[in-house]
């Protein structure tokens, strides 16, 4: 065999490996053995670059190479299903279909998988694209991140048709799920609530390393061509089971209503014994033909439904109502309860979300609540057990009084929270300002983390954003906790940090309202802080993108000496205070008032870069193809039915070498 064949027998049986592992769970050989054979592919891959294929099972984990999405359009659009929560609901929709066909049928029960939706095309076996849902029309091109999912298959086996669409659901199991939300713990990150969240997060990951040590997990549920085996949706599932594709073994096909609700009541209790979240289940007539016949609504088909599980709930006492100020000084209520068994785990703690709700509730301590976990991680309060009332305890009444500092609260019109207005001196508000501050999209300045931060205010070390430039070494490393190489690197960070582009900077600043986006429009407007920190809200509000309402959020922020003196002491220690000169000069109205649309994916700049060309050249980025737009900037992979609508409306379209050309001239 010479080594071309070997890579690809290396291949095959690569695969059929992973296949026994990930779909079938009976692996054949040892991890040991597996990454061994992994090794030699790699080897003889790079020694053969010749022999590259984009699906060998050595693409699985993930390159670094980092990429916006490039939107793709459905060839069949991505229906989403109607809710039934009843027995009775289930019966109505099964009376339904019997009258709108008028003849026997089977309704294939599956399970409802909780996670986010993928859409699998397959080219002569081969994984070529990965989708998610998106709008239902479009969704993002997601498959680098896809490949690295080991139970989908990269190459069918056994007897496909040519094109094939397979539709399923990104998992992530419960297990990897605690151990990531463990991990993101120790390491002061948010948590994710749920593991459908998890899932949904991890595959618009723009790092498909990252997204490959996630260990998601797929089943497929869905098969749709032009050349199906079968007229049977159970019978094409079977068939994609034989092509290597991951489908669930619990599907039934129910011939009554009776067999139906047997099949609903079995899983409603045994779901809490699978590996992954599941939150219902999904009916669907059998036949193919039938589906035909019965159509669809504007949303969702006629001749499916789901029925949704009823959350599990347990009832327990509430004993008090703590308060918890967050970084933007919106307080949130918590109820402390005695501690019951839901769901597989004990709760002691539940969310009480606002006033209204609490309010709403007619809450008393002492009251025996209920509360579910509905799929989330933090458990909620539905209802109160009046009935379970021996004795009225106070009645559960909104704090007038921030519980860390005792400023007054106040409550913004039309919003449902109440604030600690004591921005400059509340320690919950002070310590996550800073927070934001130092993070990765804005100073990005490493090693404070959220319990340094908390250790150094407490230490008296720091008291706002700007204290960050005069910590010293020493009196870091004497920290608990930290040492001298931390203290080390911390302050290497702050230095580093110096360089941080203004744009950063005023988006570090925390400004209410002031997010990315917004700070760069700004200040790409305004170029420089004393503008804007003398701008009025007229003025600011002649930015693109900007309101009355982020307008009188940057005035009030300016109009506090405390914020004005932050900026001052920041401009001191040498932050950048100004668009750099070279990006002033880069400014040009070569683009002046062209709408241009990315669509693709780019060689030479990444879809960021295009962005940030047009903008700075005076023209504007829009998401979507209309007649107003002058240009699409095409990559590889355009939509088919973008390319389809531009034509139509005859906008241009310019590859990245005419664009360029443009902004040289
Ligand atoms: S069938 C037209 N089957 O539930 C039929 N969907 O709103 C389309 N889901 O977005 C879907 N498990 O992400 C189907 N066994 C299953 C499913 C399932 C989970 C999700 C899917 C879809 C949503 C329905």
């Amino acid at each position: 065999m010479n080594e071309q064949q070997q890579i690809e027998a290396l291949r095959r049986e690569l695969e059929q490996h992973n296949y026994n592992y990930y779909v079938l769970s009976s692996p054949t050989i040892t991890d040991k053995e597996f990454d061994d054979m992994m090794h030699r592919l790699q080897e003889l891959e790079a020694a053969h670059p010749e022999c590259y294929d984009p699906n060998s099972p050595t693409q699985r984990v993930g390159s670094d190479l980092t990429k916006e999405f490039a939107q793709v359009e459905h060839r069949y659009p991505m229906l989403s299903l109607a809710n039934t929560y009843s027995e009775a609901e289930v019966r109505d929709w099964y009376e339904r279909v019997r009258k709108g066909l008028n003849e026997s049928f089977d309704v294939v029960c599956e399970l409802k998988y909780d996670g986010t939706s993928i859409s699998l095309w397959y080219e002569q076996g081969k994984l070529l694209r990965a989708v998610t849902r998106g709008d239902g029309v479009k969704g993002d091109d997601v498959t680098a991140n896809v490949k690295t999912i080991r139970s989908i298959p990269l190459r069918l086996q056994g007897d496909y048709p040519l094109q094939v669409e397979i539709r399923g659901e990104v998992l992530m199991p419960w297990a990897v799920f605690e151990a990531l939300n463990k991990e993101r713990e120790a390491q002061e990150e948010p948590l994710f609530a749920n593991p459908r969240n998890a899932a949904s997060g991890t595959i618009k990951l723009q790092n498909p390393a990252l997204v490959a040590e996630r260990n998601l997990d797929a089943y497929l549920y869905y098969v749709l061509g032009e050349n199906l085996p079968s007229d049977l949706h159970s019978e094409n599932l079977m068939a994609a089971r034989s092509w290597g594709i991951k489908v669930s073994e619990n599907f039934r096909v129910c011939h009554s209503v009776d067999e139906i609700m047997e099949y609903i009541a079995y899983w409603d209790a045994e779901r809490k014994n699978l590996p992954v979240a599941t939150d219902g289940i999904v009916l669907k007539v059998n036949s193919l033909r039938q589906q035909r016949t019965l159509g669809l609504t504007a949303k969702s088909p006629r001749w499916a439904i789901a029925y949704k599980f009823q959350a599990e709930q347990a009832c327990t006492r509430l004993n008090s109502v703590s308060y918890q100020v967050g970084r933007t000084g919106a307080v949130t209520p918590v109820a402390n309860l005695d501690p019951v068994q839901l769901s597989g785990t004990v709760v002691k703690r539940a969310s009480l979300h606002n006033a209204d709700i609490i309010a709403s509730l007619d809450l008393h301590i002492g009251d025996m609540v209920y509360v579910e976990k509905g799929g989330e991680i933090i458990p909620k309060i539905t209802g109160v057990d009046k009935d379970a009332r021996l004795l009225i305890g106070d009645k559960v009444t909104f704090i007038k009084k921030c519980p860390e500092c005792g400023a007054e609260l106040i409550r913004y019109e039309g919003e449902a929270a109440h604030y600690c207005p004591n921005e400059a001196a509340c320690p919950p508000q002070i310590k996550g300002k800073i927070e934001h501050f130092v993070a990765r999209k804005a100073m990005d300045i490493d090693g404070l983390g959220t319990e340094t931060i908390a250790l150094l205010y407490e230490n008296g070390l720091l008291h706002n954003m700007a204290d960050i430039y005069d910590l010293k070494v020493p009196d870091l490393a004497r920290l608990e906790r930290l040492g001298l190489k931390s203290a080390q690197n911390i302050k290497r960070a702050c230095e580093a940090s110096r360089n941080v582009p203004f744009e950063r900077v005023l988006f570090a600043l925390g400004i209410r309202f002031v997010g990315e986006t917004t700070a760069k429009k700004i200040a790409y407007a305004l170029h420089d802080i004393d503008r804007i920190m003398s701008a009025t809200v007229e003025e600011l509000m002649t930015v693109d993108e900007v309101g009355e309402r982020i307008a009188r959020s940057v005035v009030e922020y300016f109009s506090q000496p405390v914020n004005r003196e932050i900026v001052e002491r920041l401009r001191a220690y040498g932050l950048q205070m100004a668009l750099s000169e070279e990006k002033l000069a880069s400014r040009t109205e070569k683009l002046q008032g062209l709408s241009i649309v990315i669509s693709g994916t780019f060689a030479l700049h990444s879809r960021e870069e295009y962005k940030e060309m047009i903008e700075r050249n005076g023209g504007k980025n829009v998401g979507s193809v209309s007649s107003k737009t002058d240009y699409i900037l095409a990559g590889e992979n355009m939509g088919p039915a973008k390319l389809e609508k531009a034509q139509k409306l005859g906008v241009k379209i310019i590859d990245e070498q005419q664009f360029l050309q443009m902004l040289e001239e």
